[in-house]
């Protein structure tokens, strides 16, 4: 069977995920970021997770070498940060409220869900995408918090 490009992201967009930012700093101790939904859980003992980045993204190269990043669960309200760090904006920083981890070093958004502290493990390029390996260091979560869904390519509450 074919697999025609757009019937695959039609069949991928029914896979209901929800919406992070993944966020490093490079060199100079600048922060970058970008909007992720392929984020997953890999391992419970060692604790590790993914992400997939296009290799065409801005960040890619800044990713690859980072030493640590951190993975921040968006709320059901943070819709406009989900927004903001899929752009391509010069500054995608500006005004919003984070602190560099204290684990990590890595920038950390305020009022998430869930954040997730990791020291990069390893890197594997596969087709258009490097999927990006992170171990653990430490974590944060609310409890009892709503998180922001992407369903068939829109934003949606649990309710
Ligand atoms: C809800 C949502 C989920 C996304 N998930 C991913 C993803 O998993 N991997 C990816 O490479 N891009 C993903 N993107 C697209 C990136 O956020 C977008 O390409 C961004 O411009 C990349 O930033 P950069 O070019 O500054 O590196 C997603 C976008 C949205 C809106």
């Amino acid at each position: 069977m074919d697999i025609d490009s757009r019937s695959f992201r039609k069949a991928l967009g029914c896979f209901a995920t929800g919406v992070t930012v993944v966020a490093a700093k490079d060199e100079q101790n600048v922060p970058f970021g970008v909007t992720i939904s392929s984020f997953a859980s890999v391992s419970l003992d060692p604790p590790l997770v993914l992400f997939c980045l296009g290799l065409d993204a801005t960040s890619v190269e800044s990713f690859r070498k980072a030493s640590h990043f951190s993975v921040n669960v968006l709320r059901h309200d943070q819709r406009e940060l989900s927004i903001r760090f899929a752009s391509r904006m010069a500054d995608k920083w500006s005004g919003v409220d984070h602190h560099l981890g204290e684990t990590s070093g890595a920038p950390v958004l305020s009022h998430c869900l869930a954040v997730l502290e990791c020291k990069m493990e390893k890197q594997y390029v596969e087709g258009d995408h490097v999927l990006l390996i992170g171990r653990v260091l430490h974590l944060d979560y609310d409890p009892g918090g709503q998180p922001l869904l992407y369903f068939r390519g829109n934003y949606a509450d649990i309710a």
